[in-house]
C-alpha cells in the first residue's frame, strides 16, 4: 500500500495518537534504545525506544518527488545541549552545520510532497527562535499555533505550491506581433 503520510524524523513517536498508525511511514536517522531516569515512573526509569519503519536522513529522503499527501517535520531543536543529556537522547541534537541541515530537510520534505500537499513543521524555541527557522525555506507558511503564552512549541502549516512546469510552445508557434508593440 502506498502510504499517504511521512514522518521524516519520528523519534519515539510521542506526538502520535496512534504510534503505529498504518497511514504513515515513520523515519528517523537513529534506531536506538535508552533507559532514562524518571523519578515519576515506578522504578525511577523509563525506556525510550526509537524504532523507525525505515532509517532515513531527512536531508536526502529515499522517495521520489511527489510521493506523499502530508509530511511532518519535527527536527531536533537542541544546538547546545550535550550529546549525552536526556533531552538530546529524546529529541536528537543538531550538528554545527544545523542551518544547512534544516534547509536541506525543508527542501526534501517539499520535494517528496505532492503538489498542494501539506507540510506540518514543529519547532521548539528552547534555544533558537522560530523566525530564524522560517528563513531556511522559501515557502510561505499558511498559519500556525503556539501552545500557550509561555510555551515554546510551535506548529506551523505549509502547503506545497501547485506549480506545473511552464508550457512548452510547439514548433512554429511564434508569439503574435499585432503591431501594438506588445507581444501576445
Ligand atoms: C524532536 S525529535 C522528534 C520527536 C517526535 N516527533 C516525537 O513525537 O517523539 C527529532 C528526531 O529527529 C531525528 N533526526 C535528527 N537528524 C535527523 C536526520 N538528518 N534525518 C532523520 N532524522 C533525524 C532525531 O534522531 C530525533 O529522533
Amino acid at each position: 500500500m502506498n502510504k499517504p503520510v511521512l514522518d521524516a524524523c519520528c523519534g519515539s513517536r510521542m506526538f502520535w495518537f496512534n504510534p503505529a498508525d498504518e497511514r504513515a511511514i515513520f523515519g528517523d536517522i537513529r534506531q536506538e534504545e535508552h533507559m532514562l531516569t524518571d523519578a515519576s515512573s515506578s522504578g525511577g526509569s523509563r525506556r525510550l525506544i526509537i524504532d523507525p519503519d525505515q532509517q532515513m536522513d531527512f536531508r536526502a529522503l529515499p522517495f521520489p518527488a511527489g510521493t506523499f499527501h502530508l509530511v511532518v517535520f519535527d527536527p531536533p531543536h537542541l544546538v547546545q545541549n550535550g550529546k549525552t543529556g536526556w533531552l538530546a537522547k529524546k529529541y536528537g541534537k543538531l550538528g554545527e552545520d544545523w542551518r544547512n541541515d534544516i534547509r536541506a530537510g525543508f527542501a526534501e520534505c517539499f520535494r517528496v510532497l505532492k503538489p498542494n500537499g501539506t507540510l506540518i513543521f514543529k519547532w521548539n524555541e528552547h534555544e533558537v527562535k522560530v523566525a530564524e527557522l522560517l528563513k531556511l525555506t522559501d515557502q510561505q507558511p499558511l498559519f500556525g499555533n503556539r501552545c500557550g503564552k509561555t510555551a515554546k512549541s510551535h506548529w506551523i502549516v505549509f502547503m506545497k505550491p501547485d506549480t506545473p512546469p511552464p508550457l512548452q510552445r510547439s514548433a512554429g508557434a511564434e508569439p503574435v506581433d499585432d503591431g501594438s508593440g506588445k507581444r501576445g
